[in-house]
């Protein structure tokens, strides 16, 4: 028996939920073009589509609305995120930005310093492998295999392949690495840990060579909770103090805030001492995002984002929290849909690759999925695999994912377990009729990112 944790809250405010009719779905979906990117949130009843900026903030964050210091400079909210920082982290540099790629395009170039240089991941993001190759460098990664053998679970399949790393290094000479990029957790792979002693060898194996290691920090608190869980030596420390651990092997953070710290918008660039570089990306943050102490935030947004970083390491709603997801993970194994396992912090990866066999990776098997879900329950949920994964920039050629992944994201504090249940009596239903399901094609094929806007039909 799967041991439920309940919700450590209780609902203060409602937001109604409409759900439309199955011949009403058909229709919004082909008016979307097959791209559930292209719905009207009205037309969705359950949104799995990301946990970004979209959780539910407290009543402590919503009464710290009111305290916006709307001060140009130096306000008062900016204290405390600084303060926040400092106290998490251990960093003593704070720079506030308007979200996660926010921080991306303003940190990178100052630590990229020339074009044709790697920045070595275990996973990028696509926002982050964009970012870096705007300033020209090249994105690797360098996550350990098991992250691809869906099937069989491991503990840490965010890992960097330390062999790999030192490999490359070796290879490709230390100077030309700009830095090494740590995503906690790592989203691509499935919202999968990395472990503190992965954390360490991959900051001793940098310190070696002379590189700066940086952290994606999205989902830190998720990580840490992991840790806590997974790694035997951290069972009795609390969140705050693996927190601590682990930002001490790196350099400095780029911070998507919608996530882990729970704000609907709000990033942030976190410099452990290195005053030249934060002198560097001070100057970068004025032209792009605002000045050093709001970086595109209003006052009240950084009193929410400060308080939410301190909620998201809340021991009890991690808790919560990694359960909720491992709910959902647990009744789709149980009814028979292959997922990555185990599951990870913030999404269930449904391998739809193993659910629709039938469709070649050039017909997005699971785009498909992802549009059958859709119809059968209006659960709308996001394809990680070849359609987003995009074509040989040189070639044009289609490239083919490793993985075909639907990720059913789960927003913080948003849906209840009973909502989980819909999601995976609609995923179970839709098995019987796999076989049936077609292929997509393009009607629209955007040059860039073309996942977000693209349409598609299905193929006779
Ligand atoms: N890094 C990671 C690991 C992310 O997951 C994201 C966003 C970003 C950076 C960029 O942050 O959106 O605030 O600009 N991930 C979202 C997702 C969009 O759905 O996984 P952002």
């Amino acid at each position: 028996m799967f041991k439920r944790v309940p919700e450590p809250f209780k609902i203060k405010m409602v937001e109604p939920l409409k759900i439309k009719s199955r011949e009403e779905r058909i229709k919004a979906l082909e008016a979307a073009g097959y791209n559930p990117f292209l719905l009207d949130s009205d037309d969705v009843y359950i949104d799995l589509l990301t946990d970004s900026g979209t959780g539910a903030m407290s009543d402590y964050q919503w009464s710290g609305l009111m305290l916006g210091d709307e001060s140009y400079a130096g306000s008062k909210n900016y204290r405390n995120l600084k303060e926040t920082v400092e106290d998490l982290f251990g960093y003593s540099y704070a720079l506030p930005v308007h979200q996660g790629r926010g921080a991306e395009k303003v940190l990178f170039p100052c630590l990229i310093k020339e074009k044709g240089q790697f920045v070595l991941g275990n996973m990028h993001f696509d926002t982050t492998k964009a970012h870096i190759e705007l300033n020209g460098a090249r994105a690797v990664n360098l996550v350990t295999e098991k992250a691809f053998d869906t099937a069989t679970p491991y503990d840490w399949k965010g890992n960097f392949d330390l062999d790999k790393l030192e490999s490359f290094i070796k290879e490709h000479k230390p100077e030309n690495v700009a830095f090494i990029l740590i995503t906690v957790t790592c989203n691509s792979a499935g919202g999968q840990p990395v472990s503190m002693a992965n954390i360490r060898a991959v900051s001793e194996i940098a310190k070696k060579y002379n590189i700066r290691v940086f952290f994606d920090a999205a989902r830190f608190a998720e990580n840490a909770y992991f840790i806590k869980q997974r790694e035997n030596e951290y069972k009795d420390k609390s969140i705050r103090e693996i927190v601590k651990e682990m930002f001490s092997y790196a350099d400095g953070f780029t911070m998507s805030a919608k996530k882990d710290a729970i704000v609907n918008i709000g990033g942030l660039i976190g410099i452990k001492d290195d005053e030249d570089l934060y002198n560097d990306a001070s100057s970068r943050i004025v032209p792009y995002e605002g000045f050093i102490t709001y970086g595109g935030l209003a006052g009240r947004d950084m009193e929410c984002l400060a308080r939410g970083l301190e909620e998201g390491i809340d021991e009890d709603y991690l808790h919560y929290r990694i359960s909720q997801v491992a709910y959902l993970g647990h009744r789709l194994i149980e009814g028979g849909i292959p997922i990555q396992t185990p599951t990870g912090g913030h999404a269930v990866f449904v391998d739809a690759k193993k659910l629709l066999p039938h469709i070649p990776y050039y017909q997005f098997p699971a785009q498909v999925l992802v549009n059958a879900l859709y119809i059968e329950s209006g659960v709308r949920a996001v394809e990680i695999g070849s359609f987003m994964l995009g074509r040989d920039p040189e070639t044009g050629e289609q490239l083919e994912s490793p993985l075909e992944l639907m990720r059913l994201t789960i927003p913080r504090r948003v849906y209840t377990n009973d909502h989980m249940d819909v999601v995976a009596d609609a995923l179970i239903a839709i098995k019987d009729k796999a076989k049936d399901l077609k292929g997509l094609e393009f009607t629209y094929e955007p040059k860039v990112l073309r996942h977000f806007t693209a349409r598609l039909r299905p193929i006779e």
